[in-house]
């Protein structure tokens, strides 16, 4: 993965647009933690390929396997969270939170890991949530999990990825994320298909990015919506909008290569040229 393709002129007038642009959004997907160990979900070897989201992007398909094929739940855990547990923010990342240096900037996630925030960055709207919050069942805060319990619950996980498991091995092991108790299910704070998107950061976006004068999209397949129509709200706004992903983006002016090298490159060009 490398920016061998990168159209060098772009990556000078994307520069000059973000150092005159006074409302920045930098909009992120999966890919922009690729780099810090955590894979995507729609690249050739992304989670949606061994785990189908039908069944485990869906509370519903989710508990069915659980209750069904806990070893196989297990599988899709400690896919989901080993990455997780112990990702640090990369290049890229830390550009995005450099930037503040220079600019205001809203960054507008889809991710769930906390990379941005770990990096510096001040203002992050995560609209498909956050993985390290828990939910009681009626949409309450219950607490967050600090990574030593996630440390522990993949090192749990892991002998229970066998068919002869059962259901309650399985519960106990993942019990600081979710779990039953009197009142309901409590649950990671995250957005499963087929739910609404979190509030209130999902409004506060939706205005960044028609009030945005310079919007920038980062590793995101741009497939999954409402998020997905974000770029779409910004350049019907006026702004200035680019992509930044090694495959091609339809429609968008495209940066080619890693966010890890791009995003580093294009702050140099904007603000130490
Ligand atoms: P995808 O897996 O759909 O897309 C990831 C994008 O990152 C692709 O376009 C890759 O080419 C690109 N990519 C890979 N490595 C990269 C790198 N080093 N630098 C920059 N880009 C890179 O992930 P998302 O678009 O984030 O939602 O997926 C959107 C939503 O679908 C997720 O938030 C999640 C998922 O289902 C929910 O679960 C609600």
């Amino acid at each position: 993965m490398g920016s061998q393709n990168l159209d060098e002129s772009l990556l000078r007038r994307t520069a000059r647009s973000l150092r005159s642009a006074e409302r920045i959004v930098i909009f992120t997907g999966a890919g922009v933690s690729a780099e810090s160990g955590i894979g995507t979900f729609r690249d050739d070897d992304g989670l949606w390929s061994r785990f189908p989201p039908e069944e485990f992007a869906q509370l519903d398909g989710l508990m069915g396997v659980a209750m069904n094929e806990p070893g196989r739940a297990a599988e899709f855990f400690l896919a989901l969270l080993e990455p997780m547990a112990r990702a640090q923010p990369n290049a890229g990342h830390r550009a995005i939170a450099a930037l503040e240096k220079h600019k205001r900037v809203t960054v507008i996630t889809q991710n769930v890991d906390g990379l941005h925030e770990a990096a510096g960055s001040s203002r992050v709207l995560t609209v498909h949530g956050r993985m390290f919050e828990t939910v009681n069942a009626d949409g309450s805060r219950r607490g967050t999990v600090s990574r030593d319990e996630v440390i522990a619950m993949v090192e749990a996980l892991r002998p229970l990825c066998r068919p002869s498991v059962d259901f309650a091995e399985l519960m106990t092991a993942v019990a600081p994320l979710i779990g039953f108790t009197e009142a309901g299910l409590y649950r990671p704070n995250i957005v499963l298909f087929g739910e609404s998107l979190c509030e209130p950061d999902w409004r506060y976006a939706v205005v960044a990015a028609e009030c945005s004068d310079f919007f920038l999209s980062v590793g995101t397949s741009a497939t999954v919506y409402p998020a997905a129509g974000l770029p779409v709200s910004a350049k019907r706004a006026g702004a200035t909008v680019v992509a930044i992903d090694p495959l091609p983006v339809a429609n968008t002016p495209w940066l080619a290569g890693a966010a890890g090298e791009i995003l580093p490159a294009l702050i140099k060009e904007a603000f130490e040229s």
